[in-house]
């Protein structure tokens, strides 16, 4: 028998993926708590915590939850970040479709999520760089990375555990981090965009006030993200 499962996009999709089998999952910011009422309908979490600090997408998740028959499995949460799920014991936590500077200061608001057993989805809209900047320097380690497309925008996900260990990082991580490694399209698309508009960047310094320092290092990046996208010569 066919089960009627949410329908996500991409980006809700790749992150779902992301999440362990089984695991009690927490979704951070639901809003309309398709991605966790997906987990539970299609069995792979076994329990779920759907949170947000605001009232109204917390209403509109407990109404998929219900609509979809899922309200044993998925607690609904009122609550800012991590705070209503610290006495619960979760295994992954999403936190998707916020700033990546939000994402961090969530994080760095609740100093038990320093914890190895957990595993985080992260996938900040803006400001990916300031994320895996806080990542690096707060001994987060990120595993590896997705990206997605939805709307026409490409977005990073990121696959992260806390292993007590800062990792070393440069202008190239912060802005890539692990998609080069990243086999789906939308990651070689991410870097070729990121690289085209550098160089377009580079183009404008250069033709206001020829070639500087600064424009050789904007085009020295900007074929770094172009090379890394495996576009390179199109
Ligand atoms: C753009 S929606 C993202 C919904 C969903 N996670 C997704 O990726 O499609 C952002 C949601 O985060 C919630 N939010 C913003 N700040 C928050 C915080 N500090 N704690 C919990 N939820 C928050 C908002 O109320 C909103 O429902």
């Amino acid at each position: 028998m066919s089960v009627k499962l949410p329908v996500l996009d991409m980006r809700l999709e790749r992150i779902g993926q992301m999440v362990r089998k089984d695991s009690v999952c927490a979704d951070i910011g639901t809003d309309h708590g398709y991605l966790i009422t997906y987990l539970a309908v299609s069995g792979k979490i076994k329990k779920g915590f759907a949170c947000d600090i605001n009232e109204k997408p917390l209403a509109k998740a407990q109404k998929t939850i219900a609509e979809y028959g899922v309200g044993d499995k998925v607690k609904t949460i009122l609550a800012d970040g991590l705070c209503g799920i610290e006495n619960e014991s979760v295994d992954d936590i999403v936190i998707a479709g916020m700033g990546g500077d939000l994402i961090a200061r969530i994080l760095d608001s609740a100093p038990w999520t320093k914890d190895e057993r957990l595993h985080f989805v992260l996938q900040p809209m803006t400001k990916a760089d300031a994320l895996r900047k806080y990542l690096c320097e707060n001994g987060f380690e990120i595993e590896y990375e997705r990206a997605a497309e939805a709307k026409r925008f490409i977005y990073a996900i990121l696959s992260v555990k806390y292993t007590g260990k800062n990792t070393k990082y440069d202008d190239f991580f912060l802005n890539v981090g692990k998609l080069p490694e990243c086999k789906d399209a939308e990651a070689s698309a991410y870097l070729y965009r990121k690289g085209t508009k550098l160089l377009e960047t580079a183009q404008k310094i250069e033709n206001a006030l020829g070639e500087n320092e600064k424009s050789i290092s904007v085009r020295s990046m900007a074929q770094r993200f172009i090379k890394a996208s495996g576009k390179a010569g199109e």
